[in-house]
């Protein structure tokens, strides 16, 4: 592992966090924490989606929040969008960054989108489309990557396949999602390497839920392939609505505690990250589910 290496944190707390709270997070508070994100040094933070709201009520309105925010000049803030609908809704709200978001399994596919991975793709094709056209920057996403909630095992060819066809649509960057939390390092590291062999290790980002303790050890694995970018959610908020038993994201106050220790450098004020992951915690009731975050508190009060 080279020391001089940067590694980009993607935050998405404002969208896979809250996409899974059970208390509705209206849209000022919404603002409020991608706006603490922005001031923390974040260089990416995932602002919503344009999903359905009969199927995600929690990312009704991204279009207020995304309009709402204070924006700053090297930060990007690229939202989730499923279709043509949500991606025309995206940039009308003034998205300059869109996200698609495939699976690797198909039963998850159908939970999620309501329908089968080759139709996703079918569906996401124009939608990458009118995003280059548009200079749009285009993100795409792989659920499921390291195991599903319906079908267990995720064949590693499974992910290659999804992350190709992505890549062949114009995607720049791909996000392994362990979305249920199950895999560990060895695995993590397998399926990455084999994503990077085909597609190039600088496309591959990885995303991480703990749901089993696992997800630091498994960035560790990937940061030794060279993979340098890395999504993580402020206070381990999150889960996913279609993955009963999922936990939360890895929480980027763990992840930039440990980046800082290993001497990686994001841009990342701790400090402020931790103030922000306080916020939205005050806000829901709950303490951060980030250990950094908690003993860091702790240490600030004695
Ligand atoms: P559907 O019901 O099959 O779609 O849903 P439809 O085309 O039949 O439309 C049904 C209704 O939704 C219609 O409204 C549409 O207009 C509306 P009605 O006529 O009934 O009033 N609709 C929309 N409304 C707003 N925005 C849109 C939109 N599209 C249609 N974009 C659909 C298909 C894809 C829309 C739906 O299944 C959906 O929105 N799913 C989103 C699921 C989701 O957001 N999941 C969480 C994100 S993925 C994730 O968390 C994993 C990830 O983090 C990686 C990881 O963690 O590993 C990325
Ligand atoms: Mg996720």
């Amino acid at each position: 592992m080279s020391s001089s290496d940067h590694v980009k944190v993607v935050e998405v707390g404002p969208r896979d966090g809250l996409q899974n709270e059970a208390k509705r997070v209206p849209t000022e508070v919404r603002i409020a924490l991608v706006d603490a994100l922005t001031a923390a040094g974040l260089p990416v933070v995932e602002v919503g989606a344009f999903v359905s709201p009969q199927w995600v009520p929690q990312m009704a309105e991204s279009d207020v929040v995304l309009r709402g925010i204070e924006r700053k000049q090297d930060t990007r803030y690229p939202v989730l969008v499923p279709n043509l609908k949500g991606y025309q809704a995206a940039i009308e709200a003034g998205a300059e960054d869109v996200s698609i978001f495939a699976a690797a399994s198909e039963a998850f596919s159908q939970a999620n989108i309501n329908c089968s991975i080759a139709e996703s793709l079918d569906r996401f094709r124009p939608v990458a489309a009118a995003a280059q056209a548009a200079g749009i920057g285009l993100r795409g996403y792989i659920s499921c990557v390291l195991g599903c909630p319906y079908q267990g095992a995720v064949p590693v060819a499974d992910v290659v396949r999804v992350a190709r066809d992505l890549v062949a649509m114009g995607c720049s960057e791909i996000s392994l999602g362990d979305t249920i939390g199950v895999g560990t390092a060895g695995q993590a590291r397998e399926t990455t390497a084999a994503v990077a062999r085909e597609i190039g290790l600088e496309k591959v980002a990885v995303h991480f839920h703990d749901t089993y303790g696992q997800a630091l050890a498994n960035v560790i694995a990937c940061l030794d392939l060279g993979v340098r970018v890395v999504d993580a959610s402020v206070a381990g908020l999150g889960g996913c609505p279609y993955a009963k038993g999922a936990s939360g994201n890895l929480a980027t106050e763990d992840l930039v505690y440990m980046l800082d220790g290993l001497g990686l450098p994001t841009g990342i004020d701790l400090d402020d990250l931790i103030i922000a992951g306080e916020g939205i915690c005050s806000y829901l009731g709950k303490p951060p589910a980030s250990k950094a975050a908690l003993a860091i508190a702790a240490k600030r009060k004695s």
